[in-house]
């Protein structure tokens, strides 16, 4: 794990110094969700709204019919676009429960999840009482972290999420954005 992170830091630390450069704006394109269990969580806004053309904003908001939500994990993968999407670098599944507990504990889970917490109230540990809800995120937001931080190429991403609870996959979400010069 140790040696994982330290990697996951050069890697950056390399990247950054000699992509830094590359792109400089990131942008929602969709944002599309899909329920896979209605006995458990149903989405009621799932939008990406243009309110012009510098004000952008995604809002999701997801009722759980099942609560309190005690256990809870995170499938998330980051792809980007050739012919479809294929793997870019991240796959990984996380225990919600235990990272929101010490969110230091997982630097590729931080970085996501800073992006988004300000605007969310997932922004406490398990369980989960009530409506999840990320309200208002725009890429004016998420650009200062991104562009200073991660060095992606130019090019159109999928962020997709499956959301699992009691270990069974019970919603998806996936964020298409795309980063250019
Ligand atoms: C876009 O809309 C936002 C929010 O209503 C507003 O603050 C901003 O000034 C608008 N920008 C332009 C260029 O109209
Ligand atoms: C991610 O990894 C899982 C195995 O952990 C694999 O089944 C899945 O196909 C991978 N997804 C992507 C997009 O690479
Ligand atoms: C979490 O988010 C909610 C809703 O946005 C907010 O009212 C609350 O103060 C936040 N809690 C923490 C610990 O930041």
């Amino acid at each position: 794990m140790a040696i994982k992170l330290h990697f996951f830091v050069a890697f950056l630390m390399f990247t950054a110094y000699y992509l830094a450069e590359v792109y400089s704006l990131v942008e929602f394109t969709n944002v599309q969700c899909e329920s896979l269990d209605k006995d458990f969580c149903i989405f009621e806004k799932c939008l990406l709204k243009s309110v012009n053309r510098s004000y952008k904003y995604l809002s999701v908001s997801v009722k759980l019919l099942q609560l309190p939500v005690t256990k809870a994990k995170v499938h998330f993968s980051l792809q980007k676009r050739l012919n479809g999407y294929i793997p870019f670098l991240y796959n990984m599944t996380i225990d919600a429960c235990r990272f929101l507990k010490s969110p230091n504990s997982n630097q590729v889970a931080l970085f996501f999840y800073n992006c988004f917490k300000e605007h969310s109230n997932i922004n406490h540990t398990c369980p989960f009482d009530h409506d999840i809800v990320v309200d208002k995120l725009s890429y004016d937001s998420i650009n200062n972290k991104v562009t200073k931080m991660l060095p992606f190429p130019e090019g159109k991403y999928m962020f997709e999420m499956h959301w699992i609870a009691y270990d069974i996959s019970r919603a998806i979400t996936k964020f298409f954005i795309s980063l250019t010069s």
